[in-house]
């Protein structure tokens, strides 16, 4: 339910994103993963954090299994429950985009709509990278043996097996890490994420 918010004003800040851009040497934004479970997107994500965080970025990874223990411990997997994930964890990495840091977020984010309303956040900071492994590797890889239990019914709503993925329509990259290592498939993000992000 909305709140009343008549009485809310919002404040302008001092410190300009412009300033921020230029102290930490490039600019905060949001580098939005989604792809199904068991895509690679964690562990791309914590690369990527660690790549970056050697070269002096400003950098931070939320990601759905650690927000789950927390900020999001209430919810589940139903679509109502997803899109509360997504809007939560969209709405706190475009906080921490403001303020100058670069957010990498790996969600599966199944719903194109959820997204969507992400990057209507901030159009400009909100960078879409489809993890685009399709559902038979993920299946085969089955690092946490959740596809197993799916097919046998023993996880309900499970993406890809009982619950719609949306693969995105326009992301800004789409990456298949198909016979590809984690260190090609990070190393071409790098090069993304400087080229978009970095100063110049
Ligand atoms: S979502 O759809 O974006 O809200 O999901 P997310 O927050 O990324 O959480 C996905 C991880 O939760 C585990 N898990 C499930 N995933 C999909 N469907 C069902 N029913 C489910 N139940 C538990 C699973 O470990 C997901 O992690 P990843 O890293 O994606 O494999």
């Amino acid at each position: 339910q909305a709140l009343d918010n008549r009485n809310i004003f919002q404040v302008d800040h001092q410190v300009t994103t412009e300033s921020r851009a230029r102290a930490n040497g490039h600019k905060g934004g949001v580098l939005w993963l989604t792809g199904l479970s068991g895509a690679g997107k964690s562990t791309i994500a914590m690369e990527l954090e660690k790549r970056l965080f050697q070269k002096g970025w400003q950098i931070n990874v939320l990601d759905g299994d650690n927000v789950r223990h927390g900020l999001c411990s209430d919810l589940g997997f139903s679509h109502e429950d997803r899109t509360e994930n997504i809007r939560r964890v969209g709405e706190a990495a475009h906080l921490f985009a403001r303020a100058g840091m670069l957010v990498i977020t790996a969600f599966i984010s199944p719903y194109r709509a959820d997204r969507d309303r992400v990057r209507s956040i901030d159009p400009q900071a909100f960078h879409e990278i489809h993890i685009a492994t399709d559902l038979e590797e993920c299946e085969r890889r089955d690092p946490k043996g959740l596809y197993r239990k799916a097919r046998k019914g023993e996880i309900a709503d499970f993406t890809g097996i009982s619950a719609p993925y949306e693969a995105p329509e326009n992301p800004e990259l789409a990456l298949n890490t198909d016979g590809k290592s984690v260190e090609e498939t990070v190393s071409e993000l790098v090069a993304y994420v400087e080229a978009e992000f970095g100063r110049n």
